[in-house]
């Protein structure tokens, strides 16, 4: 039997991350979130202190990485790297800025689809990111791609932050946004783009609860 997966793609700050979780949470599935893994590999990077121009360099530490997505019942997802749990030191705004290297890299785009697709054939699951479904899971089930309006998701990510209490510059955060929104376009192998089968979903005057119950009417149509 063909092993359930439901794709979430789309921009920084649509919402992505929190839909998919929620979704996979409601449906009783496991979450990929597939950023977690390019950051991964991008704080390993900068902890080698890795040049991010050499890009075998880059390709050769994606070889020798293991990164696994741990899912446990009412838990948020677990990211290790090479066996340590790196879920919070992958958000840093270092590891945030410098994922593009990684991103931007067709050898390390291999391997990592070649990750994503053994987790996805591992058991059902709901994923996020940029080309899944355009480009590591063409077969998906279901294929969503959320956006919103630039300054709504600019606000949502302040927003965000504030809520953890860390300050905020305003500025720099929808420079980077801006900046973030142009690599994931312009990238030559696997950039940001809806696969024609998605199902567009515009989040930009809607609550995450809101956007979770539509994605979930659809699958259980
Ligand atoms: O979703 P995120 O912000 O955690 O993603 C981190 C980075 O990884 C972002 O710069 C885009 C990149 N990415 C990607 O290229 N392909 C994916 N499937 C997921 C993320």
């Amino acid at each position: 039997m063909v092993n359930m997966v439901i794709v979430v793609d789309g921009p920084a700050g649509a919402g992505k991350s929190t839909v998919a979780k929620g979704l996979a949470r409601k449906l009783d599935v496991a979450f990929m979130d597939t950023g977690a893994m390019y950051r991964a590999l991008t704080l390993k990077a900068l902890r080698q202190k890795l040049n991010f121009e050499d890009e075998p360099a880059l390709v050769k530490l994606a070889h020798n990485t293991h990164i696994d997505l741990v899912n446990e019942p009412g838990k948020a997802l677990k990211v290790l790297l090479d066996g340590e749990d790196v879920s919070e030191a992958i958000r840093s705004v270092e590891v945030t800025n410098n994922t593009f290297y990684v991103a931007r890299t067709p050898d390390v785009r291999h391997v990592m689809v070649e990750w994503q697709r053994q987790l996805g054939s591992r058991r059902p699951m709901v994923g996020d990111g940029r080309d899944l479904g355009t480009v590591v899971f063409p077969d998906a089930q279901f294929k969503f791609y959320l956006d919103a309006d630039f300054k709504v998701r600019c606000q949502r990510r302040i927003d965000e932050l504030k809520a953890k209490g860390q300050a905020v510059d305003e500025a720099a955060l929808i420079k980077d946004l801006a900046d973030r929104d142009q690599k994931d376009f312009s990238r030559k192998v696997g950039p940001l783009k809806k696969a024609d089968d998605a199902i567009v979903i515009d989040s930009t005057h809607m609550t995450i609860d809101q956007v979770i119950e539509t994605l979930y009417r659809y699958v259980k149509k």
